[in-house]
């Protein structure tokens, strides 16, 4: 089985990795060896430090090795002219599992066909981001539970993958998700839109808040986010509130608002990663 899209995952699979991560998180050592002898395959056309680095962690954690190549674009027989299909193909046979970045959506979906080993999709440009989106799902319903929630999204809604898919695991839960969008964004039929100018109305509301950076990468024509998240916005948020964030971060969070106790994405968030993705590679290598 490829995880290519949050899509493909029912509400009882989430449910079940959610809980095979409870389990992995409340006692690490008992799985300090059970993938020993499986080799894990990174392959990154994109820079990466969390989601290369958590999917390695998990893998060495569970007793099982890695072969990483996190600067594919230079270093992959790509940069002489091969074509993904073969590189993919052959990288295929050294491992028992692939995971891979790229910056054209979609192209993990198809060039996963080619590999003879189960491909995790580590970001496909701004498409998706399916083990991230599990993570957050995870962080937001061990936090809050997925339950009557206002979820907020702010930063670059067009080309943030994490953003999109989230957003698709969120809309079957029972929660309201909004937009605080710069003026040419644009939203989904099941979310609620406002300019970002206006967060002041909004954000003492929010249960979640999920900020992105502006992906600057992804060359598009249109107005970035100028959202920043200041101490007088944060001392509006209620006190069970949480603050979200996928990472790197860059203008838009500043290391003010890390001390505040809503603030969960450097450590809750990333340490979640590793236990998601720990589940992850149980359940297709096991
Ligand atoms: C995100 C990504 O690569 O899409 N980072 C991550 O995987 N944690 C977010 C981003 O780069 O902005």
């Amino acid at each position: 089985m490829h995880i290519l899209t949050v899509k493909q995952f029912g509400e009882n699979q989430i449910d079940r990795l959610f809980s095979l991560a409870d389990s992995i998180r409340s006692c690490p050592m008992t799985w300090e060896n059970v993938l020993s002898g499986k080799v894990l395959g990174t392959l990154f056309f994109e820079p990466s430090m969390r989601t290369r680095q958590s999917f390695e962690a998990a893998m060495v954690r569970l007793g099982g090795r890695i072969l990483t190549e996190p600067n594919a674009a230079v270093n992959s027989s790509i940069a002489k002219g091969e074509s993904l299909e073969d590189t993919v193909q052959t990288f295929s046979q050294y491992i028992d599992c692939l995971v891979m970045r790229h910056p054209i959506a979609h192209s993990v979906m198809n060039v996963a066909k080619y590999s003879d080993v189960p491909v995790i999709n580590g970001g496909d440009g701004p498409n998706e981001h399916p083990t991230q989106a599990l993570l957050d799902l995870y962080t937001i319903d061990r936090e809050k539970g997925l339950n009557k929630l206002k979820i907020l999204f702010t930063g670059d809604l067009m080309c943030s993958r994490t953003i999109h898919s989230l957003v698709s695991l969120l809309e079957r839960y029972d929660v309201e998700m909004y937009l605080a969008t710069s003026a040419s964004d644009c939203g989904g039929p099941k979310i609620q839109m406002f300019h970002e100018s206006c967060i002041k109305d909004y954000i003492g509301d929010m249960d979640v808040v999920y900020m992105t950076r502006h992906q600057r990468e992804r060359v598009m024509k249109r107005q970035a986010s100028e959202f920043v998240m200041t101490c007088d916005i944060a001392d509006l948020l209620k006190k069970d509130a949480i603050i979200m964030h996928p990472l790197p971060r860059t203008g838009e969070l500043p290391s003010s608002i890390d001390a505040y106790p809503q603030a969960i994405y450097l450590k809750k968030q990333v340490k979640n990663g590793m236990w998601i993705r720990m589940a992850l590679l149980w359940e297709l290598l096991k």
